[in-house]
């Protein structure tokens, strides 16, 4: 059966609180959260679903300690090692998005080999946002339109379509993990209409299987964008309207 739910958003969040409450330091929940990776993406692709999005830095995240932010630039070059193969056998299309200038220039070097390399592949559109903002992304969107496009009004879809990855669409499911109930930044745009889903799981110990039960009961939620069930009990017909004066 296809996949209803064709665009999977998540928080990777909880890493910290998870390692503090095994008195390690947080680094060592980055470190065991970076090994779950690889297990989601390959169940979000097993399930069919297209595109899967996952937030592993945010523009707020630079305010975190020097050695911090060191450990995760580090865990982020040593996946893409670790998984450059898998991406390129799985046909996965590959991208980073966000402000991805302060990383190291070898880092920025297997990042554009394999996006250039995954460009064309028809699998799972795989994003990692890493150096991303939300707001930052509608700015630099309208930009680019404006300067395509100088003194044009702009439409909803020309926003879409300058967007870091438009190909992706939007988010039919945005799951939290680690027991925040809040968006922190993250495609702000693309969320508009997505259900959302906070587990209390943190981050390190989400699996395959959590990920599976979450997109099946999102899969029985009934999504009405602003209009009615089809066959909606409470809809009343024209003449029931009219005999109510309304
Ligand atoms: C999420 O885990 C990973 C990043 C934000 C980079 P946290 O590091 O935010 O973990 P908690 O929320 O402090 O537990
Ligand atoms: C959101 O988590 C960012 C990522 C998971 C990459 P944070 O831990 O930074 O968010 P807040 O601070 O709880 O909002
Ligand atoms: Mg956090």
């Amino acid at each position: 059966m296809e996949q209803a739910i064709k665009h999977v958003a998540i928080i990777m969040d909880g890493n910290g609180r998870w390692a503090t409450q095994r008195y390690r330091p947080r680094v060592w929940g980055h470190v065991r959260g970076s090994g779950v990776v690889s297990d989601i993406v390959q169940a979000a692709d097993d399930m069919g679903v297209r595109a899967l999005t996952m937030y592993a830095f945010s523009t707020e995240n630079w305010s975190r300690p020097h050695e911090e932010v060191g450990v995760l630039f580090r865990l982020l070059h040593k996946f893409l090692l670790k998984e450059r193969r898998r991406i390129l056998s799985n046909a996965i299309s590959f991208r980073v998005i966000g402000d991805t200038r302060r990383l190291p220039a070898e880092t920025r070097a297997v990042i554009a080999d394999l996006e250039a390399r995954t460009m064309e592949a028809p699998g799972l559109k795989l994003t990692f946002c890493f150096g991303y903002g939300g707001r930052s992304e509608i700015v630099a969107a309208a930009n680019r339109f404006h300067e395509a496009n100088p003194g044009m009004e702009m439409t909803e879809g020309d926003l879409a379509a300058q967007l870091f990855r438009p190909d992706a669409g939007e988010v039919d499911l945005l799951i939290r993990t680690g027991g925040e109930q809040r968006v922190s930044n993250f495609l702000l745009w693309q969320i508009a209409y997505a259900e959302l889903y906070f587990t209390p799981t943190k981050w390190p110990d989400f699996t395959a299987g959590e990920f599976g039960k979450i997109l099946n009961a999102v899969a029985r939620r009934e999504r009405r964008f602003g209009g009615l069930a089809p066959l909606g009990m409470s809809a009343p017909s024209a003449g029931e309207a009219q005999s109510m004066n309304v």
